[in-house]
């Protein structure tokens, strides 16, 4: 839904009992190992209130990856927020849906967690009636870049200096197709 992309076999739903991972909804109790995934994997660490309004405001979109075997161990997560822009001439606003941040723990990495859960999230956030999908991501990022790129995204810009270490981020976007 929403990509041609298929999800890789190791990951499915819940309800299918071969896969290694779980995909779900984020609820509070799992906010802390969010946390954890995302300090342990990022650079971009954010307050619990931030994660907390999150959630709270598009908990639709905010999906977290566990390994089957231990459902309670959080390996990986996506969140996304609505952003309102003025359109060209200024006479109404655009949503976007920002991909706020996403992380696989290393040593699950590879194994399509990151597809499934994109896979997961974008119908969800695509249902506040976007016209786009962007993001942001370091330059260096290869990995990262690779992903979206499997998600055709497209290199829109260079935001100069985002990072707080002077990084510049490629501002990406995809359009969203009505179907
Ligand atoms: N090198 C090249 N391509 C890669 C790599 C890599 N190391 N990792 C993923 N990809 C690309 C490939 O095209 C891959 O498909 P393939 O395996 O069939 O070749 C595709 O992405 C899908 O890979 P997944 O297995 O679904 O991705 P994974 O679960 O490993 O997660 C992620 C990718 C999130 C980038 C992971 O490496 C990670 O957590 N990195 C650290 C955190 C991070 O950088 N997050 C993104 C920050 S930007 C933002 O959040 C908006
Ligand atoms: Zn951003």
């Amino acid at each position: 839904m929403g990509t041609e992309k298929e999800v890789k076999t190791n990951v499915f739903n819940a309800s299918d009992m071969n896969s290694d991972f779980i995909i779900r909804k984020c609820t509070v109790e799992d906010l802390e190992g969010v946390i954890e995934v995302n300090e342990r994997e990022l650079p971009e660490d954010y307050p619990y209130f931030f994660y907390k309004s999150i959630l709270e405001n598009y908990p639709e979109s905010f999906f977290i990856a566990s390994k089957r075997k231990n459902p309670q161990k959080i390996v990986g997560y996506i969140m996304w927020r609505i952003e309102r822009t003025p359109s060209l001439n200024g006479l109404k606003l655009i949503s976007k849906g920002h991909l706020v941040s996403i992380a696989v723990s290393e040593g699950h990495r590879r194994k399509g967690v990151s597809t499934a859960l994109l896979d997961k999230s974008m119908p969800a956030i695509k249902n506040d009636n976007i016209s786009e999908y962007v993001l942001e991501v370091r330059v260096s990022n290869y990995p990262a870049i690779n992903l979206y790129k499997k998600f055709e995204f497209k290199i829109h810009s260079i935001k100069k200096n985002y990072y707080r270490d002077g990084e510049n981020a490629y501002y990406m976007i995809k359009e969203v197709r009505e179907d």
